[in-house]
């Protein structure tokens, strides 16, 4: 039987969704509930998934607003509206500003392909192996004004291979991706995890800054 689900989560997306699913496939059997999904991209893949689950999905379209403010201030009150326990970025290709951001302070979890802080930003496996990277991964972490810099949570690594492309290796991170994100997210609706100041904190112990200290697998 299903534990019931108090913890209710809205996830933003922009494209194909593989992080959402992971989280729609780990509510149905977790402790929390996706309320609605949220897409900056009416084209995105991923608002199939939600509907195909009958979750509700809404779409806010980044450019009918005429500035980046306008349009954060569309996003919060939609997600007002809904007044979710958490914001999980999953795949959302905008960047938030800090009004939004520290309304939902300790609130909002991002998922980020690389191990962070090395290779914020975009591009991340080529740019891996461009530098001839030997050691690369997955970051989730709450949301701060600092892009992709907010506290970290959990990392998992991957090995990068010599026969390696970008495609290959993104590929091989999302698959950790879509183990670590229902997890973290699980330990959130469990009332573990905090953002404190600028740390994460879990199980009452601050994280230190590449996130829980040992194989996220021995945590449960
Ligand atoms: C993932 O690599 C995630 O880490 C990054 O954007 C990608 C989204 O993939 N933030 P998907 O839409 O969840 O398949």
């Amino acid at each position: 039987m299903n534990q019931p689900s108090n913890c209710h989560i809205v996830v933003l997306i922009s494209g194909s969704g593989s992080n959402l699913q992971a989280l729609i496939d780990a509510s149905t059997s977790s402790n929390f509930k996706i309320s609605t999904v949220i897409s900056n991209n009416q084209e995105a893949y991923g608002l199939r998934r939600a509907e195909k689950y009958n979750i509700p999905v809404r779409i806010i379209n980044h450019r009918a607003f005429k500035t980046r403010e306008d349009f954060d201030l569309a996003l919060r009150k939609a997600i007002d509206e809904i007044n979710p326990n958490l914001i999980v970025l999953a795949g959302f290709m905008r960047i938030l500003g800090s009004n939004f951001v520290s309304y939902f302070a300790g609130r909002i979890l991002n998922i980020h392909p690389s191990l962070l802080p090395k290779y914020p930003g975009i591009n991340t496996h080529q740019r891996v192996l461009d530098d001839g990277g030997q050691e690369h991964g997955v970051t989730v972490h709450f949301v701060t004004e600092a892009l992709d810099g907010g506290p970290i949570i959990a990392q998992e690594k991957v090995s990068v291979l010599d026969k390696d492309t970008s495609s290959i290796l993104a590929a091989r991170v999302l698959e950790k991706e879509h183990i670590i994100y229902p997890k973290v997210v699980t330990w959130f609706a469990a009332g573990r995890l905090h953002m404190r100041g600028s740390q994460a904190i879990l199980d009452n112990e601050l994280l230190p800054p590449t996130g829980v200290p040992m194989k996220y697998e021995t945590i449960p």
